[in-house]
């Protein structure tokens, strides 16, 4: 093994666990032997998941709610007891650096946001996984030759800001900051706004520091790696994303006394888009699914034809070419729509990403340790979106995935196993001390 540690004199911090500077390369832990703390994983789960909580065991800490603020000064909390650097942004993306040795560190992370109705693994796994990767390296005396870093970028989930993954969109400088901090959520109310009033608004710089590196590990969210046994996915990429919000204005009425014939009803008119959806991805099969996740009916009574209807349309693909298809003909089914009914139907672009591939050498790295850990390992593309798809742009970037029990996530019945959970972040660790010794054959990647 190369004499890659380097371990003199590195202040860690105000809490450090150990005396790193004492550390010399023949009392290190290689990283081939490297594990993390299992039980510690496990138990900072559940305390991150009793913040929000809800029915059935998940969470709900919607981006820069209150349960949000809580949810980070935790995570925050748990940076500082590890001595690291802690980072804030003008969008309250909070990076941990752990800095030991010299250039760009290695960056772990993801989310702490969740959907309404949240799982208790769903992007927080990755950061409390991160920590315990920099944790354990400091308990075993590990000394990377670079820098780690842990983060947690802010509204990953989109479910209340659009566009989703906005934190870590505007760390890379694919978002400007105050273009993002003046989006307008589902209540009214702006980023910048609620940003300011949980207090995470920092001075970190935007676009931030680019890493080395970046490794998400994450929850699969799917059915795959369950359905074929396999225990670790080796995420080759992320498809592509489309998020439109449709409005559909119609003529609000009598629902006993206006006639059918002279209906200009916008609930018909989504209803008919909804059922659209499904055939269309029926139709173009493969990889393509197609989801209105929310309508909205005003004024929304009984006895009401409506006068609007505001849904939206969430397309995803793999392949650039049928996302483009797919969102022509949702465009076009509109218009036919409008014209059927004498609606008016307006769209309003929330996201769009194209399919993202990532670093073969990562991805490749992320096969072979898993191999070492004996656990068995697929390729697989994801279907959900992910902050690493937004770090692909400016470094080498992968992911590890971790089987999803039934693939149900977004949905406080996400369950991973222990064992799957810990065993992905041994993997992480290893990756990641690799990847901080590593030049990665050079391959740079197009900012
Ligand atoms: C993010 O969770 C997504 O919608 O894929
Ligand atoms: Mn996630
Ligand atoms: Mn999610």
């Amino acid at each position: 093994m190369a004499a890659v540690f380097m371990g003199e004199g590195y202040d860690v911090g105000p809490a450090p666990l150990r005396m790193l500077r004492t550390m010399t390369l023949s009392d290190t832990v290689a990283w081939h032997d490297f594990r993390i703390d299992g039980a510690r994983l496990l138990e900072r789960l559940d305390e991150l998941a009793e913040i929000g909580p809800i029915d059935g065991g998940g969470s709900s800490r919607l981006a820069f709610t209150d349960a949000d603020r809580d949810g980070r000064h935790l995570v925050v909390g748990w940076m500082r007891l590890l001595g690291l650097r802690v980072d804030v942004d003008g969008v309250g993306n909070v990076v941990g650096t752990w800095d030991v040795g010299t250039g760009a560190p290695v960056m772990m992370g993801s989310h702490i946001d969740t959907v309404r109705t949240g799982g208790r693994y769903d992007g927080n796994y990755g950061v409390i996984a991160g920590l315990e990767v920099i944790q354990r390296c400091q308990e075993t005396g590990v000394m990377p030759p670079r820098p780690l870093a842990v983060a947690f970028f802010s509204n990953e989930e989109g479910a209340r800001y659009a566009p989703d993954m906005m934190g870590s969109l505007v760390y890379v400088g694919g978002l400007g900051l105050e273009e993002a901090r003046a989006a307008v959520g589902i209540d009214g109310t702006t980023v910048g706004d609620e940003v300011d009033r949980i207090g995470y608004r920092g001075t970190l710089a935007t676009p931030g520091p680019v890493p080395h590196a970046f490794v998400e590990v994450h929850i699969e969210q799917g059915p795959v790696l369950e359905a074929e046994g396999i225990t670790i996915g080796a995420v080759t990429g992320v498809q592509g994303i489309s998020w439109t919000e449709v409005t559909v204005h119609g003529q609000s009425n009598h629902a006993g006394t206006t006639p059918m014939r002279l209906r200009h009803d916008p609930a018909y008119v989504a209803a008919e888009l909804a059922v659209f959806l499904r055939r269309l991805a029926d139709g173009l099969g493969g990889a393509q699914v197609c989801t209105m996740g929310r309508i909205e009916l005003h004024p929304n009574l009984i006895n009401v034809v409506p006068a609007r209807a505001t849904c939206t349309v969430d397309v995803r693909n793999t392949d650039e070419a049928t996302l483009q298809i797919a969102e022509a003909r949702v465009a076009a089914r509109c218009d036919e729509l409008a014209a059927e009914e004498g609606v008016s139907i307006t769209r309003r672009p929330l996201a769009r990403f194209e399919p993202v591939v990532f670093h073969e050498e990562v991805v490749a790295r992320v096969e072979r340790y898993a191999a070492e850990l004996g656990a068995s390992v697929r390729r697989l593309p994801s279907g959900a979106g992910h902050d690493a798809q937004m770090f692909a742009r400016v470094c080498p970037t992968g992911m590890i995935f971790v089987p999803s029990v039934r693939g149900i996530s977004h949905n406080p019945a996400e369950y991973t196993a222990p064992e799957d959970l810990i065993l992905g972040a041994d993997l992480l660790g290893r990756v990641v001390l690799d990847l901080a010794t590593s030049d990665l054959g050079g391959q740079a990647v197009a900012p």
